[in-house]
C-alpha cells in the first residue's frame, strides 16, 4: 500500500518534472476538503434550522414509564422572584415528578407564593398527574438543610439546583439520561476541581481551582450541587452517616456544603463525578461570583476535609458528555 502511494506520487512528480507539483496537489486535496466540510456543515445547519432533524425526541416519562422521572430540590433564600421564575420553567420539563422547596428563612412561604406555585403546578400537569410541589421548613438556616432526607421520595433521582440558574428542559433531560447511565455517579454542569499545591512542597496540602482552571486544565473532580442529579440516598448519608465535624463545619463557615456532598459521593464510589454540556442562563444578579473569588476559603474546606477523610477521596477526569444530536462532526 505504500510503496504504491509511493510510486504513484513518483511517477506524477516525474510526469510534471517536478517534485513542488506533489504540493500543490495536497493543497488542492486539502482545498477540496475544506469546501465538502464546509458544504457539510452548511447543510447540517440548515437541516434543523428548517426542521427536518426533532431534537426533542419522546417525553422522558413515557420512555422510563410513570413516577420514574427526578425530584428537583430547589435551595432558595429570600428570592421569590427568582423561585417563582424557576419553578416555572421546570414545571414544564417532561421529566420532572416533584419539586422541594428548601426554606431557611424565618418566616414561613408567604399566602401570594403558595398561591401562585399552586397555580403553577396545577397549569403544568400531565395526563391527569400532577407534580407533587413541597416545601421543607427549616428553624436553623443551615447549608445542611439542602441536603436533608426527604422522606417518601418516588423517584430515586434528584436534580440538586439553586434558584438563581435556570438550564433549558433538553439540557436537564440529557444530564438525567446521563445520570440514568451512572446512577451512583454525580451528574453536573458546574465541573471544579483540585490539585497538590507544588508550592507548599509537602504533598498532602490541596488547592481549590474554579472555572478558570477546568477551562485551563481540561480536568475536573467535583460537579457542583448547584446544577447537579445525584441518588437519593446520598441524602440520608450525608445527614446520617457523614460525621458530624463535616455538617458542623459547614454551618459554622456558612460554605462548602457542595463540596462536602462531592467528597461523601468520591468517598463512595472511588469514581469521578460526570460533567454534562449545558446551556446556563443565570438570573441573578451574582454571575461574577461563579466565576472566580474565594477561592481561598474553600481551599480551607477541601484542606479540612481531607484531614476529616484521612486521605483525598476525589478522583479526577477529563470527561465530558455531550449530546450526540448537537454534534455534526465526529
Ligand atoms: C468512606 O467510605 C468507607 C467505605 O465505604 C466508609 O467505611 C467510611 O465511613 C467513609 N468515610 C467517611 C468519612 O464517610
Amino acid at each position: 500500500m505504500r510503496t504504491g502511494l509511493f510510486s504513484r506520487r513518483t511517477a506524477l512528480g516525474l510526469r510534471q518534472g517536478a517534485i513542488s507539483a506533489v504540493g500543490s496537489v495536497k493543497i488542492k486535496l486539502l482545498l477540496s476538503c475544506c469546501i465538502l466540510f464546509t458544504l457539510i456543515a452548511f447543510a447540517s445547519r440548515t437541516s434543523s434550522f428548517v426542521g427536518w432533524k426533532h431534537h426533542t425526541g419522546a417525553p422522558v416519562h413515557r420512555i422510563y414509564g410513570p413516577r420514574k422521572g427526578y425530584a428537583i430540590l430547589i435551595n432558595t433564600w429570600k428570592r421569590n422572584d427568582l423561585l417563582k421564575q424557576s419553578i416555572s420553567h421546570y414545571t414544564s420539563c417532561p421529566g420532572l415528578d416533584s419539586v422541594h422547596i428548601v426554606w431557611s428563612e424565618p418566616d414561613p412561604p408567604s399566602d401570594s407564593l403558595v398561591t401562585y406555585l399552586n397555580h403553577v403546578i396545577k397549569s403544568n400537569s400531565r395526563d391527569g398527574r400532577q407534580i407533587e410541589l413541597k416545601y421543607d421548613i427549616n428553624k436553623e438556616d443551615s447549608l445542611n438543610n439542602r441536603f436533608k432526607e426527604i422522606k417518601d421520595l418516588k423517584t430515586d433521582a434528584i436534580f440538586s439546583i439553586d434558584d438563581d440558574i435556570i438550564f433549558p428542559c433538553s439540557s436537564v433531560e440529557f444530564a438525567f439520561s446521563a445520570w440514568l447511565s451512572a446512577p451512583d455517579a454525580m451528574v453536573g454542569f458546574v465541573p471544579r476541581i483540585h490539585w497538590v499545591d507544588q508550592l507548599k512542597g509537602n504533598t498532602d496540602h490541596y488547592i481549590y481551582g474554579g472555572w478558570w482552571s477546568v477551562w485551563w486544565m481540561g480536568t475536573y473532580s467535583m460537579v457542583l450541587s448547584k446544577a447537579a442529579f445525584f441518588h437519593k440516598k446520598y441524602l440520608s448519608l450525608y445527614t446520617n452517616e457523614m460525621p458530624a465535624s463535616i455538617r458542623k463545619y459547614v454551618t459554622k463557615s456558612r460554605n462548602c456544603e457542595d463540596i462536602a456532598m462531592s467528597f461523601l459521593v468520591a468517598n463512595a464510589t472511588g469514581a469521578p463525578p460526570i460533567w454534562v454540556k449545558g446551556k446556563i442562563f443565570e438570573i441573578g444578579s451574582t454571575g461574577i461570583s461563579t466565576l472566580g473569588g474565594h477561592n481561598e476559603k474553600r481551599t480551607e474546606c477541601v484542606n479540612r476535609f481531607v484531614a476529616e477523610y484521612g486521605r483525598m477521596p476525589l478522583v479526577s477526569t477529563s470527561v465530558k458528555a455531550v449530546d450526540g444530536r448537537n454534534i455534526w462532526f465526529w
